[in-house]
């Protein structure tokens, strides 16, 4: 195997680059830009958002692969980029071949988080195909992680597994509001590539989509930028449409135990169930949207994050709180529909990105959220957003069409590989 990480002309393994950092002020400054037009998240004496130097990147990080106790990519800090794809098992797939592919996604991706290729990029024979592709050779591991999901169709009766149903796998129903798009909705395999440099992602993901031509096919992909949520010591990040995403999320231990790793689930113990949206949002309507709306339909202001019924970011919402006989906190917000006080205590852990795919074709710009949550029981998603798509005020504004649940099985000890529990 090429060890990438060990090649001499690596000028991004150094580089420790902040959310925004002093280069970024003196670009802006060199380009005539004045602080009053920097944006100022926080209108203190810091002109760029970030600057506090909590929030770095640091590109020579890798991730664990082997021996943790759930698959990484889930409580892993929520890295920079991700791609995110969905496949289809083939017509001739058989179980023997999907065992085969689980074990070779699974040494590809040892290799692939620790900075290194999956084979040889210029083999020796001129008549060889390359391995690797090569375009991530020279490049840091960049934190990557590649998490893997079996969706149901996996324990149809096509590969005599059905006996290993997770036991809570099964198709979403029809939720209120659905517009999904047949072409971007299930899939039988997903791959979560998360890393804070694109190119390393988006490698992981067409290397292994590469190896297995023969018992899958590519089905959907959504490319994300910008995570839309934080994990510890990093700031809360925004989301297309402007506001902080991920201020109220799962994070303590207690939370992890109670709401995303399964326990007592035979072999899927140390697993969790992955829900995917791909929703878009119609921008060009809400950036005109004035903000005390824009606001209502949150429930929280939009440069502070905080909610309406507070003054600052982590102060608790008060549901109940009323000005002139009215909610501050309109009970048909987004936050007032998804919190865990109006739900029964349940939470699920978001970790979404943004997308966009250009523009659409009326000219109008193709973005959203690439919407993921991991939860201990996917009905806890379905109650959720049975309710957001009924009554969401949010809804005016974002539409829902693609879709998918998987399971995940927990991370692999060293030597095996993920899924093989499945197997034995
Ligand atoms: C384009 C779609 C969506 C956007 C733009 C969006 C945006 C937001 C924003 C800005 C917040 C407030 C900040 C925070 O606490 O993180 C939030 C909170 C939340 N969202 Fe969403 N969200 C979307 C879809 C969904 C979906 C599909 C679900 C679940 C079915 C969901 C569940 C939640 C939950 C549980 C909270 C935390 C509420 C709380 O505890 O206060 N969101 N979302």
């Amino acid at each position: 195997m090429n060890n990438r990480t060990e090649q001499p002309a690596l000028s991004r393994r150094r580089l420790i680059a902040g959310a925004a950092g002093t280069a970024a002020a003196g670009a802006a400054a060199g380009a005539g830009v004045t602080a009053a037009v920097l944006r100022s998240g926080d209108r203190g004496a810091s002109t760029v958002p970030g600057a506090s130097g909590t929030d770095t990147v640091d590109l020579t990080r890798s991730v664990l692969f082997y021996d943790q106790v759930n698959q990484a990519g889930i409580r892993t800090p929520p890295q920079r980029h991700c791609v995110y794809m969905t496949f289809k098992l083939t017509p001739g797939a058989t179980k023997q071949s999907l065992q085969v592919l689980l074990a070779r996604w699974s040494a590809a991706i040892s290799q692939l988080v620790q900075g290194k290729s999956i084979g040889p990029i210029e083999p020796d024979r001129p008549a060889a195909v390359s391995t690797d592709t090569g375009e991530a050779s020279g490049l840091a591991p960049a934190s990557l992680t590649v998490t893997v999901g079996l969706g149901p169709g996996v324990f149809d009766d096509r590969f005599d597994l059905a006996a290993k149903r997770p036991a809570l796998l099964k198709e979403l129903p029809r939720i209120p509001g659905d517009t999904l798009q047949a072409e971007l909705t299930g899939g039988d395999l997903s791959l979560q590539a998360c890393a804070d440099d694109p190119q390393v992602a988006y490698h992981a993901v067409r290397n292994l989509a590469r190896m297995v031509t023969n018992t899958a096919q590519t089905h959907w992909v959504v490319l994300g930028f910008g995570r839309a949520s934080a994990g510890p010591g990093q700031e809360t990040p925004r989301n297309l449409m402007g506001f902080k995403d991920g201020t109220r999320n799962v994070s303590s231990d207690a939370d992890y135990d109670n709401f995303v790793w399964l326990k007592d689930a035979d072999w899927m113990t140390g697993g969790t169930y992955q829900v995917v949206r791909k929703v878009l949002m119609t921008i060009e309507t809400w950036d005109f949207d004035r903000i005390s709306d824009q606001q209502r339909i949150f429930g929280r202001t939009k440069d502070a994050g905080a909610p309406l019924s507070g003054s600052k970011e982590f102060d608790t919402p008060d549901f109940a709180l009323k000005a002139d006989g009215a909610h501050v906190i309109d009970p048909a917000s987004h936050i007032a529909l998804a919190a865990p006080e109006n739900n029964g205590g349940v939470k699920i852990l978001r970790r979404g990105y943004n997308f966009t795919d250009g523009l659409n074709a009326q000219g109008l710009l193709d973005a959203g959220l690439l919407f993921l949550s991991y939860q201990n029981d996917p009905q806890h998603f379905v109650n959720l957003q049975q309710k957001l798509g009924s009554f969401d005020l949010l809804n005016e504004y974002i539409r829902h069409v693609g879709s998918g649940i998987f399971a995940i099985p927990p991370g692999p000890k060293a030597g095996r590989y993920i899924g093989q529990e499945m197997f034995e």
